[in-house]
């Protein structure tokens, strides 16, 4: 899509109509029904209080974002406003190389480690969403950056080290999400007498970094259409620009950025993990007339091999399983074959 933004003939090189291929039928449009574009200020959570006295609170605090909103703002998270704004500014300049050289890096294949394309689901999609995408798969991070782009300059360098320093901060936060589910002690397998969160430290990490261009009827589409994540945790960075919409008590509100922050979200797996305690929300991305928008996704999943079910220890007569037995393989078959006005995949385990 930025390409088409950038090769217009029209209007002295402006774009003033969105592509037919764009334009989504009226009932999908951001604001058919009549839905307003409130505002919403996410729970936050200050991860330098998680590790301080007050644990058990904010521990409270994070359960109660994850039934409620299946979301929350993590702010103090010790990761370096340099290590935040190099991502984003390597992102943005990614997306600002010619054309040929993003196009490197176009695969249909989904298991490829790097991945440069555009829409949703580009084969699939009746209608493209209004984004571009450059997805890099983290796992091993010791063979898997070879293959990322080496331009910019220092574009591998950077997201190198973003992506082992929010693989870290997954893990202190999965800690603290196993903990307030009552299922830590079970979760750490001990290793030569250490104890750790083994399964997860092994777990996939996949980032995408988008692209979402100014656009001039920025009505009639989506930047993303609703979808909610697959994996146990997404941590998301964001420009200054808001973009980001969830779906809470039936309606989208627009989520607010906080600089240097990370928006967190539960996915599926976690969903199903928790038996249904801590909810995977459907999001949607809105894109504006002035401004262009980066985001980068770190999604974090159990390995590749590892069956997702609920923790046996969260059935009881109560609260009956709610969930069947999943994995990986059953989940991509599944992400193969939707197109984005599918049910989501929770649907199809219940
Ligand atoms: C996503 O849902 O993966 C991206 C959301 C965003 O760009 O804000
Ligand atoms: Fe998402």
């Amino acid at each position: 899509v930025k390409y088409l933004c950038d090769n217009n003939d029209n209007n002295n090189g402006m774009m003033t109509r969105v592509p037919r291929k764009y334009i989504l039928p009226v009932s999908d449009r951001p604001n058919s029904r009549g839905e307003d574009r409130a505002n919403l200020n996410l729970p936050v959570i200050d991860f330098a209080e998680l590790q301080g006295p007050n644990r058990s609170q904010v521990i409270k605090s994070l359960a109660k974002a994850c039934e409620e909103y299946g979301f929350f703002q993590l702010v103090n998270h010790g990761i370096s406003t340099d290590i935040i704004q190099n991502m984003i500014d390597a992102g943005r300049r990614f997306f600002e190389l010619p054309y040929d050289e993003r196009a490197k890096y176009l695969s249909s294949d989904i298991f490829s480690p790097v991945r440069f394309g555009t829409s949703f689901n580009q084969s699939k999609d009746k209608v493209f969403c209004w984004r571009d995408f450059l997805k890099l798969s983290c796992t091993p991070i010791s063979n898997a950056h070879s293959v990322w782009p080496s331009s910019p300059v220092d574009f591998r360098k950077v997201a190198v080290n973003y992506s082992s320093e929010t693989k870290f901060l997954y893990l202190m936060l999965m800690e603290a999400i196993l903990e307030s589910l009552g299922l830590l002690e079970e979760a750490m397998e001990k290793e030569n007498g250490n104890k750790s969160l083994k399964e997860f430290e092994d777990g996939s990490q996949l980032m995408v970094v988008n692209c979402y261009p100014s656009c001039p009827e920025p009505d009639l589409t989506l930047g993303m259409p609703a979808h909610s994540d697959y994996g146990l945790l997404t941590l998301l960075l964001q420009d200054e620009v808001k973009g980001l919409q969830i779906q809470h008590q039936g309606r989208w509100l627009t989520v607010e950025p906080i600089p240097n922050s990370f928006v967190v979200n539960v996915g599926d797996h976690l969903e199903i993990f928790s038996n249904g305690k801590y909810k995977s929300v459907l999001h949607r991305v809105l894109v504006n007339s002035s401004s262009s928008r980066i985001s980068i996704a770190s999604l974090h999943s159990l390995p590749f091999n590892r069956m997702i079910q609920p923790s046996p220890k969260l059935i009881d007569e109560a609260n009956p399983r709610r969930y069947k037995d999943t994995d990986f393989a059953t989940f991509l078959d599944y992400l193969s074959s939707r197109d984005s006005k599918n049910k989501n995949f929770l649907e199809s385990r219940k």
